[in-house]
């Protein structure tokens, strides 16, 4: 079995693991080039060939332990009837979904039909890879989605779709429950397309108070993630400003969750009482010194790290302006200084 699922599992291994959160992207020159041919990154998402291409760049490039499928969160909800564009260099713009009345605008997708291209990609992924870096499928979950479809994109303040929730809590639920639907079915489909580990991103779910994650964000995870289980393929659920929530991360089922930095992995550990593998979580802005700066971090969240179900990863995506020479180090620095006594 490869390191990455049997850390997943909480196995033992011979060295830590470690991928990173937009390990396929800008600051790599290969994905630019080839970003470039497809014309533009939507174009990119939909060309099963040049994604598959750009999800293999990482594992040649830096050998690291997983391979994660080339694609957006915002795939499944263009699909759901929220038109989307990516402006060059300003993110995302959905034409948002602002109250209930919108609602009926949305349906839950069939992804064999309606994102052939996700699944296509990953057949063609499990045919490429090595023996050995398997290949993780993923989603947004429902908060973070909802988060989009209401602000239209990206936003600071989340004022649209907080005030939708504390106004209407009722239809908001509606709104989750579809976005929970079409995650389910978008996972479960990916998973029997070849994906072998499966992550959620609930990137913005740290916005949240503790009492509205365990009212809003966590039922319908719980239920994804329960769905999924029949399946057989382990789960990591990412949420960035998760220290509030970590006992409620590991109580929804999940294989593993994935920390971000403002909290220390030996306390998750306590906190979840090795019931989950812990994934990340340095700081994506330690990489931008010096060699001896990305060593020395990595060597202490290695030292925080419980020595076995620790898969190391960056606490958020790593940046378009990192040097990849740092990467490299990194990854070289995991292996070297994670290696276990057998
Ligand atoms: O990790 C990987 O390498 C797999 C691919 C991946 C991308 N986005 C590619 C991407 C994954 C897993 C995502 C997830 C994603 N997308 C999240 C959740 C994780 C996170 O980082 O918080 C979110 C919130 C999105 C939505 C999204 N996509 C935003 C806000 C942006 C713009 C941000 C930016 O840096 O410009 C994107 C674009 C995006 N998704 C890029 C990549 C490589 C950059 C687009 C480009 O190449 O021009």
């Amino acid at each position: 079995m490869s390191r990455f699922l049997a850390a997943l599992r909480r196995q033992r291994v011979d060295t830590t693991p470690v991928w990173i959160m937009r390990q396929a992207g800008r600051y790599l020159p290969q994905y630019r080039a080839t970003r470039e041919r497809a014309g533009d990154f939507l174009a990119l998402c939909k060309n099963p060939e040049l994604a598959a291409e750009v999800t293999l760049q990482p594992v040649e490039i830096l050998g690291v332990d997983a391979a994660i499928l080339f694609s957006d969160i915002l795939i499944p909800v263009e699909a759901m009837g929220v038109p989307l564009a990516f402006a060059e260099g300003e993110g995302p713009r959905l034409e948002a979904v602002k109250g209930p009345q919108d609602l009926k605008r949305l349906h839950v997708p069939d992804p064999a039909a309606e994102v052939p291209f996700v699944l296509e990609a990953i057949r063609i992924l499990r045919e490429r890879l090595p023996a050995g870096v398997p290949l993780i499928g993923f989603s947004g979950a429902p908060f973070t989605l909802a988060t989009y479809v209401v602000e239209g994109g990206t936003s600071r303040t989340f004022r649209r779709v907080l005030s939708w929730m504390y106004e209407d809590p009722a239809s908001f639920r509606d709104l989750l429950d579809l976005l929970a639907e079409t995650v389910t079915a978008y996972l479960q489909a990916q998973a029997r397309a070849g994906a072998q580990a499966l992550q959620i991103f609930d990137t913005w779910a740290g916005v949240l108070s503790r009492r509205l994650y365990r009212e809003m964000a966590l039922p319908v995870t719980q239920r994804i993630v329960r769905a999924l289980a029949p399946l057989g393929v382990p789960v990591i659920l990412y949420v960035n400003g998760c220290a509030p929530f970590l006992e409620e991360m590991a109580a929804t089922g999940v294989d593993g969750i994935s920390v971000d930095w403002r909290v220390s992995l030996t306390e998750a550990a306590q906190r979840t009482r090795g019931a989950v593998a812990l994934q990340g979580n340095l700081d994506p802005l330690a990489l931008f010194g010096s060699r001896a700066t990305v060593e020395r971090e990595a060597a202490r969240v290695l030292g925080e790290a419980p020595p076995h179900g620790h898969i190391f990863n960056l606490g958020h995506g790593i940046l378009p302006e990192t040097p990849v020479e740092n990467v490299e180090a990194l990854v070289e620095a995991v292996h070297r200084l994670g290696k276990k006594e057998i």
